[in-house]
């Protein structure tokens, strides 16, 4: 349990320090507002209206207990009560601890000889296994998931325990076969070059599945690359091209008889502090730039600068996936892609589905609480 060490209050706030040192300056407004005796009680949603207080509001008095801040406001009837431990989780200016909060380790084809493998089987049975793997997922962008039970719906069944599947207008699992009148080059025998899924979507899809159920072609490995080692070594290298790719936003689209999905992105986002939080490359579905002429002659050298190192094996990972053998990208992180292989020679039928961001990371936080 945390310990106070020393306690003010003053017209605007509580200055709390705790025993440890850690300090905190918590505004009366943002206390009374996140009084935790004012939420439902099943629900942990807040019940205060804010509307029915001055942002001036002080204290009308106030005790420390022994695990607990006391405080009795002028407008309430009952005291508040603001345990020690909540304080210091929940103090303003500090980020809260987040499991589903993990650093990212970019990689080239060198770091990720062999690509981090899960026993399914222990993912559905063990709480932490499945955290490690979708920590780990988080991190690099790639695992796999291996020795899926022998039947179709397996790959389904694992990411129903990971989170909710996103629909397209692929469906909400798609089958990555040769098909005779294709309306994706992913359902071709094809080179397929690495690219990233759905750009011409508003919300890109997060992650993707694939569920390897037949291989047995020659050829036909599957490709991967991380898109953020190859976007950081661009900025390093020709920061103006890196930026120009951050902020021209230009034309994505996928239409076939059915649908015409359409939206404008850059290729690199970037978050509020400049770090990278996306890439969305397929040449494929790139739709005409309608840039201004004069900015053409730039965006496309950016853009070929990006695809040239996007092709440079250096970056590049290759692996045939194995009947039982799920893998797990980030799809606005890792490229995807597919070697050529020969129809005539043998099946194969990869599995694929998406699952957002958000499922993954709730579903971690729901791990690790146990
Ligand atoms: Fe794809």
């Amino acid at each position: 349990m945390s310990e106070l060490s020393a306690v003010d209050c003053d017209a605007t706030a509580f200055h709390l320090v705790w025993a440890d040192g850690s300090r905190a300056e918590c505004p009366h407004i943002w206390l009374r507002d996140n009084d935790p005796g004012e939420l439902h009680p099943h629900t942990r949603e807040r019940l205060f209206d804010l509307k029915s207080v001055s942002l001036d509001i002080r204290p009308e008095s106030w005790q420390l207990g022994p695990s607990q801040l006391v405080v009795k406001w002028p407008e309430k009837s009952s005291d508040s009560h603001y345990p020690l431990d909540w304080l210091l989780a929940h103090r303003p200016g500090e980020r809260r601890s987040d499991p589903a909060r993990v650093d990212r380790s970019y990689w080239s084809a060198e770091d990720l000889r062999d690509i981090p493998r899960f026993d399914a089987m222990s993912c559905r049975q063990s709480a932490p296994v499945l955290m490690d793997a979708l920590q780990t997922a988080k991190r690099l962008g790639l695992v796999i998931f291996d020795a899926l039970q022998d039947n179709e719906k397996a790959g389904e069944s694992l990411g129903e325990l990971i989170g909710f599947m996103r629909r397209t207008n692929f469906g909400t699992t798609f089958e990555v076969v040769n098909k005779p009148s294709p309306n994706n080059l992913a359902y071709t025998a094809l080179p397929l070059p690495l690219h990233t899924d759905l750009p011409n979507q508003e919300q890109v899809p997060g992650y993707q599945f694939l569920h390897c159920l037949r291989n047995s072609v020659r050829g036909g490995g599957s490709t991967f690359a991380d898109g953020f080692q190859i976007c950081s070594d661009l900025r390093a290298q020709l920061p103006e091209e890196f930026d120009l790719l951050s902020r021209l936003k230009i034309p994505w689209r996928f239409h076939d008889a059915n649908d015409d999905v359409r939206y404008r992105r850059s290729i690199i986002d970037l978050d509020s502090a400049g770090e990278l939080s996306a890439l969305s490359f397929n040449a494929h579905i790139a739709d005409v730039p309608d840039l201004p002429s004069a900015q053409l002659r730039d965006f496309y050298q950016a853009y070929q600068n990006l695809m040239l190192r996007i092709s440079d094996p250096q970056y590049q990972i290759s692996h045939a996936l194995q009947p039982g053998e799920m893998v797990m990208f980030d799809n606005r992180r890792v490229l995807h892609g597919r070697e050529g292989f020969d129809p005539a020679s043998g099946e194969r039928h990869l599995r694929g589905f998406y699952v957002e961001h958000n499922e993954v990371d709730s579903r971690i936080r729901t791990l690790a609480a146990g």
